[in-house]
């Protein structure tokens, strides 16, 4: 990126202020609704073909050097012609060969302002890790019901989540290190949690004992755990301090095991390899894994929020397979510490495993009572940012937003037709 004219800034400046299109504004409990969004376009422009890849990088546990959201603060906006570099992307298929797809974007100034205001980035005081806020998700009763069941594995070793019926977003990183796909991505495999278990083993009861019970799937447990993690905190926004409530940290019966999948396709934008994006790599860590066949499991939309820390609770979720905790799904949620348009901040705990994982808030839609929730995130990963740009770095755990251009080419490498992806 050079030096950039005076107009382009102002013109981005504006562009990255993007806003809901909410039917009425200022009404409170709008506030708390699913905003509407008119994303802006990514067209195809060409693919052509591309010498395989080597497939001989290693999975990275943490990632270090981030430039982060302060570090950003200091570049220059992209450009259009800058974005449309990086959301160009390379397809791996099965067979290993690989195509390079340049695309263009279409209508980013078309995205206007309502009324609301997006941009946020009032400080918070850093919050510690504190109490280790996960809950295994152990009991196949919750973990292969919705919203958990969007959880998947990925070979590599990294989580997912289900975005279509059968479309898999991760992390970049967990496919590519910036130079070359991983090694094991020739033959890359989703773990989807398998409902049934093996019959006679510890199954004492199971069906008979537990008629009594209400079944409330994973939705009723979701709000449950967060219900008496709030109870036992006394503090709405899930900050540090309280009691805690160790003992019904796992809800314990039975190992789930994974019905795995060939991954037929790969899909990462070119921002995230190495000296294209330069400091903005951070924000390209995401990736799309088409299946070869699609489970028979719900997925979860994506979603566009222009602020998370102006929501409510300013809260978020993720489910994932972290490592200390082998073939068990773990659910935790925390409030966003720091927010940019393309990178989140937060505390919640995690450890390595849980990158990839699908970052969702529950929000109602305009007019239902109901919750629906959406991704509206993917989570890279504990790392070491820079903030100053003089080698200073602290750690925090990132996860990148979807953007509405960034809604826009996912959900055109989803439905390969950007005219079903016009309204987020
Ligand atoms: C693959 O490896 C060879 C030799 O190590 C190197 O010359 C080549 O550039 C690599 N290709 C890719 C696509 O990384
Ligand atoms: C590999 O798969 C892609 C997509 O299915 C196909 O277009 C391409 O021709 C295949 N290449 C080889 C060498 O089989
Ligand atoms: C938007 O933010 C500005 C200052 O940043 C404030 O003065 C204004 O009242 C805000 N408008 C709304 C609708 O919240």
């Amino acid at each position: 990126m050079g030096p950039i004219p005076l107009y382009i800034l102002l013109l981005v400046t504006v562009l990255t202020v993007v806003v809901a299109v909410t039917t009425e504004e200022n009404r409170v409990d709008d506030q708390y609704t699913w905003p509407q969004w008119k994303v802006p376009l990514v067209r195809k422009r060409r693919t052509v073909p591309l010498s395989s890849p080597n497939f001989s990088a290693h999975p990275q546990q943490e990632l270090s050097g981030t430039c982060g959201i302060e570090c950003q603060r200091r570049l220059p906006s992209p450009s259009l012609n800058d974005l449309e570099q990086f959301l160009s992307y390379e397809t791996v298929y099965e067979n290993g060969t690989r195509t390079y797809t340049s695309i263009s974007v279409h209508g980013l100034n078309e995205v206007t302002i309502r009324s609301k205001n997006t941009s946020s980035s009032s400080r918070h005081k850093r919050e510690l890790y504190g109490t280790d806020t996960r809950f295994t998700i152990a009991d196949k009763q919750y973990s292969t019901k919705y919203p958990f069941s969007t959880s998947v594995k990925i070979s590599t070793g990294c989580s997912g989540v289900l975005v279509s019926p059968k479309h898999v977003l991760t992390a970049a990183h967990c496919i590519h290190d910036g130079k070359d796909y991983l090694d094991g991505v020739q033959k890359l495999r989703v773990g989807i949690l398998k409902e049934k278990s093996r019959r006679g083993k510890g199954g004492k009861g199971r069906g008979g004992k537990e008629k009594g019970k209400r079944r409330k799937g994973g939705r009723g447990k979701e709000e449950a755990l967060e219900k008496e993690e709030n109870v036992g905190k006394g503090d709405t926004k899930g900050r540090g301090k309280g009691k805690k409530i160790r003992s019904r940290r796992s809800v314990d019966s039975g190992k789930p095991s994974f019905k795995w999948t060939r991954v037929k396709q790969t899909q990462i934008p070119k921002g995230w390899f190495k000296g294209v994006s330069n400091g903005l790599t951070a924000d390209y860590d995401y990736a799309i894994l088409e299946l070869k066949r699609a489970p028979k499991v719900n997925y979860m939309d994506l979603g566009v929020i222009p602020s998370i820390k102006k929501l409510p609770a300013g809260r978020i979720h993720f489910s994932g397979f972290d490592d200390d905790r082998p073939g068990n799904l773990v659910y935790r949620f925390c409030s966003v510490s720091e927010e940019s348009k393309d990178l989140l901040y937060q505390y919640c705990d995690a450890k390595p495993g849980s990158s990839g994982s699908g970052v969702y808030i529950r929000l109602k839609e305009p007019g239902k009572k109901k919750w629906k929730r959406k991704i509206i995130g993917v989570f890279s990963g504990h790392q070491w940012v820079d903030v100053n740009g003089d080698g200073m770095q602290q750690d925090y755990n990132v996860a990148v937003r979807i953007t509405p251009l960034k809604y826009a080419q996912i959900c055109y490498w989803v439905h390969g037709d950007s005219s079903e992806c016009q309204v987020a």
